[in-house]
């Protein structure tokens, strides 16, 4: 028929070459490429054997099909060198990032579920959204600032399929480890698919395969807003987890998200009134800077009445650099 013929795992890796974007995406997928082509080899080139012999050489030599193989080794073998070194590159990049302790939370979901519209709608960043399989390989990260100094990192990952081919799993590395150490997992799951069911399932398989079953997760109901949708999902997920139901493209049920994220990974805002002397007015100026002021009033003594929003890790933090004692200065509001 003079058609290219492929398999599954051929057409995913088409899919994924044409997406890779970053230097490491694009090491991941030729590699993953050349090690299906090096199983396909062999069968495929039987036939083909040919001798490629030469003055000086005795024997039959090297046939055609041992050359090519070793010329593909080599590749191979090149390839897994550099992907090693941006991985070590990588790994002290997250050791940073840990070290910062900024927690990461990462969409993960089957392809088309809605993640990078997601990540872009509670980021504000522009990565490209398309109705196409896989569009996000390479993890984009970007950060959400709440306020009050807290931070959290949001981390798009590749889409599940159904049957990951392991050698994909392998490709992919990069991409699950980060959801392997996240903080918090957004499971995004298209409401409007009618396999819904059965694809969350494939999702949290794959999940507890790369040893991110633990990790903790909030199932997002996504594209509440289509005809289709379900008008609620089954409630009460086996494991506990927190579910929410969201349009990316309206943007409806994005702020309960947002405060649920921020209260699973950074804690829950406790809004304490402090009073200040006059003489503590760089504390004040440091409140101030945090954002975490919500009202202030002079006091009889010439100093300030503060509410403070902060969450109960920061006020400790705050206590202890400033030399305060949570009971003395601090009342619950
Ligand atoms: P992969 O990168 O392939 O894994 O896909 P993804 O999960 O990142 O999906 P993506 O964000 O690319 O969205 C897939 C399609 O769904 C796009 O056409 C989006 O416009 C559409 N979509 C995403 N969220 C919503 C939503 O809330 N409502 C509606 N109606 N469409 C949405």
């Amino acid at each position: 028929l003079k058609v290219r013929v492929l398999d599954r795992n051929g057409l995913i890796l088409d899919i994924f070459a044409q997406r890779a974007m970053t230097h490491e995406g694009k090491i991941q997928v030729e590699l993953a490429q050349l090690e299906h082509l090096s199983t396909r080899l062999v069968r495929g080139w039987t036939h083909l054997e040919r001798q490629k012999g030469g003055i000086g050489l005795r024997g039959p030599g090297e046939t055609q099909l041992e050359s090519d193989r070793r010329m593909l080794n080599q590749r191979i073998k090149n390839l897994r060198r550099r992907l090693d070194k941006v991985e070590r590159q990588r790994e002290m990049s997250r050791r940073d990032r840990r070290r910062g302790a900024i927690p990461t939370v990462a969409l993960v979901g089957y392809t088309n579920a809605g993640k990078t519209s997601l990540f872009n709608a509670l980021s504000g960043a522009d990565a490209v959204a398309r109705d196409q399989l896989f569009a996000t390989l390479d993890p984009s990260i970007r950060k959400l600032a709440y306020g009050s100094g807290d931070d959290v990192l949001l981390a798009d990952t590749v889409g599940f399929v159904r049957d990951l081919p392991h050698e994909l799993v392998a490709a992919f590395k990069a991409t699950l480890t980060e959801t392997r150490e996240a903080r918090l997992l957004l499971h995004v799951i298209d409401a409007s698919d009618p396999h819904e069911a059965e694809r969350r399932e494939q999702v949290e398989d794959v999940l507890e395969s790369i040893g991110a079953g633990d990790v903790p997760r909030i199932q997002v109901y996504n594209k509440i807003d289509k005809p289709g949708a379900k008008a609620a999902p089954a409630l009460g997920a086996r494991d506990g987890s927190e579910q929410v139901r969201v349009s990316a493209l309206t943007g409806e049920g994005l702020d309960k998200l947002a405060a649920l994220i921020r209260e699973l990974c950074i804690g829950r805002p406790v809004t304490r009134r402090i009073e200040l002397t006059p003489g503590q007015s760089r504390l004040r100026a440091r409140l101030f800077d945090l954002r975490a002021v919500t009202a202030e009033r002079v006091n009889e003594a010439g100093g300030w009445t503060l509410d403070v929003e902060l969450t109960s890790r920061r006020w400790r933090q705050l206590c202890a650099q400033e030399g305060l004692t949570e009971d003395s200065l601090l009342q619950e509001v």
